[in-house]
């Protein structure tokens, strides 16, 4: 029986990307070279300190560890200068009627987001209240695919993994979620996600019913 809902933030909740790629691009041109959206796509559900190795070596460059920290500091100030602005209207379509339909049906709901900045975009989209529990990267250790940041939100909740739905929209996150047996659903496309249990193109349409419709466990 489905018990929870776990959702990852950036690319499912909010479209950060953009913010993301506008602040690793300002690095890149920095250290002298070209970052393009084509390179942002493979920092999409990868911790902070991970994208930065992605990008330096995309670059060609190597730095110590204490540079390399001053460098994703500085990265996420700029970062923080968008997401500080971000309204309500940036929530994505559908997601807050999905949210308000799974707590009408008592549905347990959780965050589960590699970003450390996950509160302040919650709080400025104005959807921190719909989440019963939250585990972001400030109290994760270990990155996705490892399945940390969902087990620890179906423990908050105190569900079982196996009574759990994870929507997610990063290849990492639905291997997290596969990796913590629950069940899974690809935002995105078939072509990247179709190892997932289900893919939707966003929630514009989604219902708790469509989605119990596919589940492979009974429903109540
Ligand atoms: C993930 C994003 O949700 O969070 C990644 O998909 C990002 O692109 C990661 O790098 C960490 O985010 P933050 O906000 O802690 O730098
Ligand atoms: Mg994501």
């Amino acid at each position: 029986m489905i018990e929870a809902c776990l959702f990852d933030l950036d690319g499912v909740v909010v479209d950060t990307a953009k913010y993301h790629f506008i602040a690793w691009k300002a690095l890149a041109e920095e250290l002298g070279f070209e970052f393009t959206l084509e390179d942002n796509e493979r920092l999409k559900g990868v911790s902070r300190m991970q994208s930065l190795d992605i990008l330096l070596e995309i670059g060609g460059l190597q730095f110590s560890e204490p540079e390399k920290l001053a460098m994703a500091e500085k990265k996420n100030t700029l970062y923080v200068c968008y997401i500080e602005k971000m309204t309500p209207e940036e929530t994505l379509p559908g997601v807050e009627k999905f949210l308000q339909e799974l707590r009408n049906a008592g549905i347990g709901i959780a965050l589960g987001s590699a970003s450390k900045n996950a509160p302040m975009i919650l709080e400025r989209i104005q959807l921190s209240g719909m989440f019963d529990a939250i585990v972001d990267g400030n109290s994760i250790s270990e990155a996705k695919p490892n399945p940390e940041v969902f087990l620890k939100g179906a423990e908050k909740l105190g569900v079982l993994p196996e009574n759990c739905v994870v929507f997610e929209d990063a290849i990492a996150g639905i291997e997290a979620a596969q990796n913590a047996n629950m069940y899974s659903v690809g935002i995105g496309d078939q072509e990247t996600l179709g190892f997932a249990d289900l893919v939707i193109p966003g929630f514009e349409g989604f219902t708790v019913e469509k989605l119990k419709a596919c589940l492979p466990f009974p429903q109540k």
